[in-house]
């Protein structure tokens, strides 16, 4: 239906001209990537507001910044924008200065955006000009009244209207929170570790408070991505701009960049010795449905496994057919999972890819040197893997299933001598 609609409706330029031409609203969305201190590389969206201005005609627009920017870029937008327009020789400027700019932060998750996009929990629109904030409504109109949505009887989508930088630390503070709730259940299940108990069974004890909720609690090697990092990264650097030490923000970013190396730490509690043991990756992107590689926790992994002088293999569902640009050269590319549990002391899960839930996991342990599975995201059932003939080991789940599969093992091979 929603493609019906729109059939006709969308088209693409690179012509800026004619982009700014064409729109009463005009969305910047373009990349914001960390730069190496933490703060947002704004080069592109400076890049865009100037272009912006050279082409503003004096029809009034709406420039919305949809890019996740630093807090205060609202403003920093107008000036660009009007930076530009001075810069013309086409006076006077205020001719052409009927502009307004809203912060309409972007909340969609990668691999499921289109649905996302169509059913918001909300949307959060920030500006001071009531012109600009009702023509936004009035965008959002259709999706605001669930005309586009999975389920149209749902209540229509709360619309939160605020100053600029509210809104722009809305988009910030969102997703801080979304990455130290896992960071902080994986603290919560390296505890588990040490005193036996089972971090799966403990987030469902407490998400079932509705003052906690169940998502974003499961434990694992660490979040990763394109936006995670960068934000939250860049909220710590906005703090200490303004004086202030956001110690949690910063716990929660060391939490999870220890976390990624909790498979390594697994690894060498079973095998002890990594040089010249081989490693299989199952999974590359950072989150299942997207092939997107940006601080990919797998990475992180597969680095620290070469430099302990295991050899390590890959294999990624969206990676078949062509080569990740950042996977060193010596770790050897698989086509299936087959090609590569052969051989292997141990497989690590890196991605919860839904199709690895239904891997024959009995024939993958008969090909493999030393049947393990350390599982980083805690996606598989124990029992399951343990029964089809891999020690087991998650994390944060106890080390009981691989200690009991180890023993199995041991009276496997006493049987077999017996007999
Ligand atoms: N990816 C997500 O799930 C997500 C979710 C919420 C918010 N965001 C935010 O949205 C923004 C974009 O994220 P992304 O993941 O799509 O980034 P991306 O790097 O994948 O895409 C950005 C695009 O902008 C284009 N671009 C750069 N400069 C341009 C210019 N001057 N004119 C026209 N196009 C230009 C690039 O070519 C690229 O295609 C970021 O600020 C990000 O934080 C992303």
């Amino acid at each position: 239906m929603q493609s019906a609609m729109a059939a006709g409706k969308l088209s693409f330029t690179t012509d800026l001209a004619a982009g700014v031409a064409h729109g009463d609203v005009l969305f910047i969305a373009v990349g914001t990537p960390p730069l190496p201190t933490g703060e947002s590389d704004t080069r592109y969206v400076e890049a865009v507001a100037r272009g912006i201005g050279q082409h503003l005609d004096g029809r009034y627009r709406v420039i919305v910044n949809k890019s996740t920017v630093p807090i205060g870029s609202g403003d920093w937008v107008r000036g660009l924008i009007l930076e530009a327009l001075l810069e013309r020789d086409t006076p006077p400027v205020s001719r052409f200065a009927d502009f307004s700019v809203v912060s309409n932060p972007e909340f969609l998750r990668e691999g499921s955006a289109v649905y996302d996009t169509f059913n918001p929990d909300r949307i959060v629109l920030g500006g001071n000009d009531l012109q600009a904030l009702e023509l936004m409504k009035s965008l959002y109109e259709p999706i605001v009244s669930r005309q586009f949505a999975a389920d149209p009887s749902l209540p229509s989508v709360p619309v939160v209207t605020t100053d600029l930088a509210s809104a722009e630390m809305i988009k910030y503070a969102a997703n801080a929170f979304l990455a130290t709730k896992i960071s902080f259940i994986n603290e919560v299940a390296n505890i588990c570790d040490r005193v036996g108990a089972d971090v799966s069974q403990v987030a469902q004890g407490i998400g079932l408070d509705s003052r906690i909720g169940p998502k974003f609690l499961q434990a694992g090697i660490g979040w990763g991505g394109s936006c995670f990092p960068k934000d939250v990264s860049a909220l710590v650097h906005t703090a200490a701009d303004y004086g202030y030490d956001a110690v949690l923000l910063k716990a929660a970013v060391a939490t999870n960049q220890s976390q990624r190396l909790r498979a390594l730490d697994l690894l060498q509690q079973s095998l002890k010795i990594l040089k010249g043991k081989t490693i299989g990756i199952l999974g590359l992107t950072f989150k299942p449905h997207t092939d997107d590689l940006r601080d990919a926790p797998a990475f992180d992994i597969i680095d620290q496994l070469l430099r302990l002088g295991a050899k390590v293999k890959a294999y990624d569902p969206l990676y078949v057919d062509h080569c990740p640009e950042d996977l060193p050269l010596s770790v050897q590319r698989c086509s299936s999972p087959a090609q590569l549990a052969a051989g292997c002391d141990a497989l690590v899960l890196a991605t919860d890819w839904p199709e690895f839930q239904t891997l024959d996991y009995s024939a993958l342990a008969t090909t493999m040197h030393n049947p393990l599975l350390v599982d980083g995201r805690n996606s598989l059932d124990p029992a399951a893997i343990t029964q089809a003939g891999l020690a087991y080991i998650g994390i944060g789940r106890g080390v009981q299933p691989a200690v009991m599969v180890t023993q199995l093992h041991a009276a496997q091979r006493l049987t077999a001598k017996a007999a």
